[in-house]
């Protein structure tokens, strides 16, 4: 039995309709929700519904009774960092408590020098997870997973074919963007295949990518002419704040601009491409097919 977590979020939903692309039947797939409201697709597919929170370890221990296989998507929680890692520590912690045989976990890509970082928060927490885990005694895997490319949607904003600019401050900062989509198929591969036991991937795309290239890649695409401007961050956050943007958001940019600036997710490795058996969307293709 394999039971993936966040099942209803963006990547645990495409790594359920990946297994069962795969083959593997529903009465083989268990799913972890934590509300009785959501699921009403994962009861349609026939997947075994569990439910449970990141921030009860009881509750998972039932949850996780009968699973050999855990794929475990990281928390998103919006408060302080340390809930994450608690989040992950608990899971882990119900997991052993339930004799699962191996955890698959969604960590993030990094890079020397990441505890100065814009992101160090983030890094710590994976950092503090994936110890943890290693520590278990239980098989692991270690998805250290690149930066989504639906990211940049948000970061180039819902306007800019009307307003023709992006406004980011990423200065000439590269990030090895991946698709979302892909990057939980890799994770199907692993997770119904032999071989990836107590392994650390660094699942990035085969080319970095920055902000002037994803301006002419969109101007190319719209036939209209789209720059980029990378701003101070203190020019940046005004406008924002001018624009009524809540800080929560404006904080979130910030942090993501400055790591891109920093270099922090440009990083190229082919383990995506190795257990995809193909090349990844480049961030070229996935701007043609959300812009064309
Ligand atoms: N690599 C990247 O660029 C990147 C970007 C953003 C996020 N991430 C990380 O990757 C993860 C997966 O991405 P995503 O796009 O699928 O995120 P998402 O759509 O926000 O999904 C997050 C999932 O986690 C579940 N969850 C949150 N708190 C939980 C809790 N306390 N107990 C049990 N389940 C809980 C959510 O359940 P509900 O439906 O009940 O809320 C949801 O199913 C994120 O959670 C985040 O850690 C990575």
């Amino acid at each position: 039995m394999i039971l993936v977590t966040g099942a209803t979020g963006n990547y645990g939903s495409k790594a359920i309709a990946f297994l069962l692309k795969k083959g593997i039947t529903a009465t083989n797939i268990a799913v972890l929700v934590r509300s009785e409201e959501n699921y009403q697709d994962l009861v349609e597919q026939g997947v075994d519904i569990r439910i449970g929170d990141y921030s009860d370890v009881d509750s998972m221990v039932k949850a996780f009774k009968g699973v050999d296989k855990l794929l475990l998507v990281s928390s998103n929680d919006r408060g302080p960092i340390e809930n994450r890692t608690k989040h992950h520590i608990n899971a882990i912690t119900a997991a052993k408590k339930a004799n699962v045989k191996h955890i698959v976990y969604t960590s993030f890509v990094r890079k020397d020098g990441h505890k100065n970082s814009a992101i160090s928060g983030f890094q710590n927490s994976h950092v503090e997870s994936e110890n943890f885990l290693k520590e278990s005694g239980i098989n692991y895997t270690i998805l250290q997973n690149g930066i989504y490319q639906e990211m940049i949607l948000a970061f180039v904003g819902d306007k800019v074919a009307e307003t023709g600019t992006i406004l980011f401050p990423a200065q000439d900062g590269n990030a090895s963007w991946v698709l979302r989509e892909e990057l939980a198929e890799a994770a199907v591969n692993v997770i119904t295949t032999q071989g990836h036991e107590n392994k650390t991937y660094k699942l990035t795309n085969n080319v970095s990518v920055g902000f002037g290239q994803i301006a002419t890649d969109i101007s190319e695409t719209l036939g209209k002419e789209v720059s980029y401007i990378s701003p101070e961050v203190e020019t940046f956050k005004a406008i924002l704040e001018k624009a009524g943007v809540p800080e929560m958001y404006i904080n979130m940019f910030i942090m993501w601009g400055t790591a891109v600036a920093e270099g922090m997710m440009d990083l190229e490795d082919d383990s995506l491409e190795s257990l995809l058996e193909r090349k990844p969307t480049s961030v070229n293709q996935f701007i043609r097919k959300i812009y064309g």
